[in-house]
């Protein structure tokens, strides 16, 4: 088989270790991620890899170059996944990791595949738990954040059968040079140009908060329109005033994608609405002036209404720019193996973000036909992925040969 067709293969295998049937959804040390650390395990054991899963549950194959001393070179993306997710996001950058390790086996580099057990921060409303552990980030804080069922971070790592205690060891080691991740673009720009790869100059930094709207509980046939104190009604208008000063603002996107409503009756007039916000832009600045128009909209809006707010930032990562030295590289390696590599800025957020503050980073994006992402038609083209593993080889043997 084709190893691109392999790589698909595999990446669709691992799409169906789900902790809900019928969909992909895999979220932080969750009982179906246990099948897909068996799977990854052999798979970079048959590449000639010594792996460890670590205190964070993150999969960890390496195999050492011939020379002890030699630096280390970190390949890498993530195997959780948000509800009812494609394939690809994620999985598809560490499958295509372990295929190249397939094909290289003399380079003058440590190479390690960091396959991270949590990206999305859906099971605690805080992504990137997986790559903070290799960057000491994943600290007591985190730690002690907890889920809907009132389980800390910690808790859920013993319960996985780790020990949080070790995460120190976890941590990425000195001899590591450079940071390599394949995505998907997960967006519509690489399908639209007709281009099959990207190199990403940067990741757009994204604001995750909670904006919890109290009112008064109510009967829905007794009480009057104009005595209300409604929390979902308040909820709804600011979610409208959020999407229209998104719309004005160039480049920013916000997103509320849930919203919690207390008792949850359809007849009984909503006494609280919780609803998260996704702001990203490109400049930290504008998301966060973005940010507090939004809440203090909210604040308006509430005391209109009769109503309390309370918002609260669940997470902040500013923006992140790629080394433009090894993009260099990624560009000329695109230009060996003779196809064209757009550039591009990241509205995703990758473990990249979190790596190239202490690694010189960088990414190779891969079409996403229909540009769609975060749902189960996420898709990738067996030929990009052939291009991309040629250009990712060609990419590592430039680094071996320039030296990184
Ligand atoms: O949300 C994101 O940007 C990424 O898919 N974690
Ligand atoms: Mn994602
Ligand atoms: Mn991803």
């Amino acid at each position: 088989m084709e190893p691109a067709q392999k790589v698909i293969e595999r990446c669709r295998l691992i799409a169906q270790c789900s902790d809900e049937p019928g969909f992909t959804t895999r979220t932080f040390l969750s009982p179906a991620t246990m099948e897909v650390h068996v799977l990854v395990k052999g798979w970079m054991e048959q590449a000639g890899m010594t792996v460890r899963i670590d205190a964070a549950g993150n999969v960890r194959g390496t195999r050492a170059a011939r020379d002890a001393g030699a630096r280390r070179v970190i390949l890498g993306s993530h195997l959780d996944t948000v509800p009812h997710a494609g394939a690809f996001d994620g999985v598809l950058g560490v499958v295509m990791a372990i295929a190249l390790a397939e094909q290289l086996d003399s380079l003058p580099f440590h190479i390690e595949i960091a396959a991270f057990s949590e990206e999305e921060g859906v099971r605690f409303g805080v992504p990137f738990l997986g790559s903070l552990t290799l960057t000491g980030g994943l600290d007591d804080g985190l730690l002690q954040r907890r889920d809907s069922a009132g389980t800390s971070v910690a808790q859920a790592i013993r319960d996985f059968g780790l020990d949080p205690a070790r995460l120190p060891e976890a941590r990425l080691s000195d001899d590591a040079v450079a940071y390599f991740e394949f995505h998907i673009e997960q967006g519509p720009v690489l399908d639209r140009l007709g281009i099959p790869l990207a190199i990403v100059e940067g990741i757009a930094g994204q604001s995750r908060l909670m904006v919890e709207f109290e009112g008064q509980a109510n009967h829905a046939g007794t009480t009057p329109m104009n005595l209300r104190r409604d929390a979902l009604a308040g909820a709804a208008e600011w979610i409208l005033a959020v999407e229209r000063e998104a719309g004005a603002s160039r480049g920013l996107t916000a997103t509320v994608g849930q919203i919690e409503v207390r008792p949850g009756a359809t007849n009984v007039i909503a006494g609280s609405a919780s609803a998260s916000l996704d702001l990203r832009h490109a400049e930290d600045a504008v998301r966060r002036e973005a940010a507090a128009r939004m809440v203090a909209c909210a604040g308006q809006i509430a005391s209109r209404r009769g109503l309390s707010v309370n918002c609260r930032e669940r997470s902040a990562q500013e923006a992140v720019f790629m080394n433009e030295h090894l993009n260099r590289m990624l560009e000329d390696a695109a230009r060996d193996a003779a196809f064209a590599a757009h550039r591009m800025f990241s509205g995703a957020g990758h473990d990249a973000m979190i790596l190239a503050r202490h690694v010189p980073s960088t990414m190779l994006f891969l079409r996403s036909p229909g540009g769609i992402s975060h749902h189960p038609d996420e898709t990738v083209r067996a030929e990009d992925v052939a291009a991309a593993l040629l250009v990712g080889r060609r990419f590592l043997e430039i680094l071996g040969e320039r030296g990184v």
